[in-house]
């Protein structure tokens, strides 16, 4: 087993701290107080290549390898997370569906605009009934001549409202049941879509989530991604992917805390002494470089089975849930080690904090992901009554 990463991938990991350090950092938390979605920051990440990382460079891609790409978003996580949810949405849930699944046209036609910047996706699969329960989808596609149209809402939708291509997944034949799902590239400027800005978050204050309507949306049949009834299973492949880019970025995060909390406890002066030198402020910083570690090593190992070409829906799922749940842990330690100073703005733990909560929420649950697990342990599906 070999632990080095490769002179490509050392470089990509410290081009990705130092561009983090120098355009970021300081800006997420201008960001942050001013509810600012930052299409300039945007545009400097698409420069870099890390919208579209993963995807090929004949459709405008990095072509980088999915381990390159996840040392790519810890870094960015580190710095921002509502900056690392354009990167996780645009690169994994939008450009690698394309790729996985889109027609040569397709590819070419949507691949290069999204990888350059010019164009936003976002991934329309969460409705306002519909969370967890993904194949139980209630925006319906009904068949015209030469076409669909589409009517629904969805939910929870990062982008949602900057867009200019949406993956819409959409029930063809209600009896089908998840066969019956289909994905539609519907372009957001189509009259009947919709969107709307959800406000009042608890953190990823710089990141944009929407709320969309859909009435009587008209899209082509080649703005289908894949057939009918594969829908299901483009959203799924998708969150393979995703979760993989979620939990990466919360391995920066866990970092994050790590290298803030160690910072300030040398700094911070109590009974004669830096808090540093306290076994308890040591003991608190232990526990978080060993949630940090084990999750990056989870993700790594998930990346390297997707590198493969390997399955890693599993091994996607335990990274996750490890990588997510470990970083909620460590942002509240690292507030812990900052005491008062902590529970403001002028470290990035407060933002750490709030930012981090929805990552066991969105694209995919821990409860979710844990079942996943349980049933490729099992090989039992505990969501089927029995
Ligand atoms: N890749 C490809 N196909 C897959 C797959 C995968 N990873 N996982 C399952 N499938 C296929 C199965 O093989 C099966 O195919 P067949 O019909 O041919 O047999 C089909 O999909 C159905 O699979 P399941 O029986 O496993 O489906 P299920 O109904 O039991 O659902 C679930 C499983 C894991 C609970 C799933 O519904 C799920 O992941 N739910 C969570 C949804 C989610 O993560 N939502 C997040 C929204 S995105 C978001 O948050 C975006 C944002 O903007 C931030």
């Amino acid at each position: 087993m070999d632990f080095d990463l490769t002179d490509e991938q050392q470089l990509i990991r410290q081009t990705a701290r130092e561009f983090t350090d120098k355009e970021i950092v300081e800006q997420a938390k201008q960001n942050a107080r001013a509810h600012t979605f930052d299409l300039d920051i945007v545009k400097k990440i698409a420069d870099q290549g890390y919208l579209g990382a993963i995807v090929p460079k004949e459709y405008g891609g990095a072509g980088l390898d999915y381990l390159s790409y996840g040392l790519v978003v810890e870094e960015i996580g580190r710095g921002c997370s509502s900056v690392r949810t354009v990167i996780s949405v645009q690169t994994s849930l939008v450009c690698s569906a394309i790729l996985k699944w889109g027609t040569e046209e397709q590819k070419h036609h949507y691949l290069p605009k999204l990888c350059s910047g010019e164009w936003l996706g976002c991934f329309g699969l969460t409705e306002p009934d519909t969370g967890s329960d993904a194949a139980k989808q209630r925006t319906r596609a009904k068949k015209t001549d030469g076409g669909w149209v589409i009517n629904g809402a969805k939910m929870w939708i990062s982008m949602g409202n900057y867009a200019k291509v949406a993956l819409i997944f959409a029930q063809t034949d209600p009896q089908l049941g998840h066969k019956g799902l289909a994905c539609f590239l519907v372009d957001t400027d189509q009259p009947g879509y919709q969107p709307s800005v959800i406000e009042h978050k608890m953190g990823l204050h710089a990141s944009d989530t929407a709320a969309i309507s859909l009435e009587d949306v008209e899209v082509s049949d080649d703005q289908m991604l894949g057939g009918i009834g594969d829908g299901f299973k483009v959203a799924m492949s998708a969150l393979d992917s995703g979760r993989y880019s979620v939990a990466a970025g919360c391995v920066g995060i866990c970092q994050g805390c790590v290298e803030e909390s160690v910072k300030y406890a040398k700094e911070r002066e109590q009974f004669g002494r830096p808090i540093a030198s306290f076994q308890l402020v040591q003991a608190m910083i232990a526990d978080m470089v060993l949630k940090s570690d084990a999750s990056r090593m989870l993700v790594w190992r998930a990346g390297f089975l997707k590198d493969k070409g390997r399955p890693s829906t599993t091994e996607t799922s335990i990274a996750k849930l490890h990588a997510t749940e470990a970083a909620v842990e460590c942002s509240n330690t690292a507030i812990q080690i900052h005491g008062g100073a902590g529970y403001v703005d002028d470290h990035p733990v407060e933002r750490y904090f709030r930012d981090v909560r929805v990552t066991t929420l969105y694209e995919g649950t821990s409860q979710i992901q844990k079942l996943i697990i349980g049933r490729a342990m099992t090989g039992i599906n505990a969501l089927i009554p029995s």
